[in-house]
């Protein structure tokens, strides 16, 4: 059988990331083979093409030329065959995350984006996308307190706000597959609410 295909999407600074290996732990607990992997990255290509698009100046076609670049070679290598295996596969970040960020945040055409993924994965869709939701205020105010910011985070609230409705686009065009987590309860609280929507559908 198939295995299932989990994403997790959000601003920067919404705390997604610390909620997936307690969530594979979990599900490994259950018995499922999991795979974690992540957007950009996920191959060691993908891992160098993300390291140039937090770093390296380009414009937005670039950007997003390069995101799908990435994808292709992830859903080849990695996400593909794992599913094939019957294994879940938990990824941070994907096909959402450029409607977002390159969509909504930089005002770039989604008519291409949705063009460029008809090419990268025209059958490929999350089963399920965890949008962790939080504020661009708070979200500035828990990155200004980590590391050194890359290039998507050193860019103001205004640009995350409108990051923010993308996903709350994304979130109304595709209902049955998101999930809206509340990112501002406490870790604990988050967490208690990404594992509800695992067992409501009794994974
Ligand atoms: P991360 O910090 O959650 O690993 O994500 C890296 C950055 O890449 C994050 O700021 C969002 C950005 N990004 C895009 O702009 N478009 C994309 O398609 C993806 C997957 C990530």
């Amino acid at each position: 059988m198939r295995g299932l295909f989990i994403t997790f999407e959000g601003i920067d600074g919404a705390g997604k990331s610390t909620h997936i290996e307690p969530m594979a732990a979990q599900l490994r607990a259950a018995g499922h083979a999991v795979h974690v992997t992540r957007e950009p990255g996920g191959t060691p290509l993908a891992e160098r093409l993300r390291e140039l698009l937090l770093h390296e100046p380009m414009d937005a076609l670039t950007e997003a030329l390069l995101v799908f670049a990435a994808r292709r070679d992830h859903v080849q290598q990695v996400i593909e065959p794992a599913l094939a295996r019957g294994d879940m596969v938990l990824c941070d970040r994907f096909t959402d995350a450029t409607f977002a960020y390159q969509g909504a945040g930089r005002g770039f055409d989604r008519e291409v984006l949705k063009t460029l993924e008809s090419w990268v994965h025209a059958q490929l869709q999350p089963d399920l996308t965890f949008w962790f939701d939080l504020s661009a205020e708070q979200a500035a105010q828990r990155l200004a307190a980590a590391r050194t910011p890359d290039r998507f985070e050193q860019q103001d609230t205004a640009f995350f706000q409108r990051v923010r409705e993308g996903y709350r686009a994304r979130a109304e065009a595709f209902p049955l597959r998101f999930v809206r987590i509340d990112a501002s309860a406490d870790r604990d609280a988050v967490g208690r609410q990404v594992f509800a929507a695992l067992e409501d559908r009794r994974w």
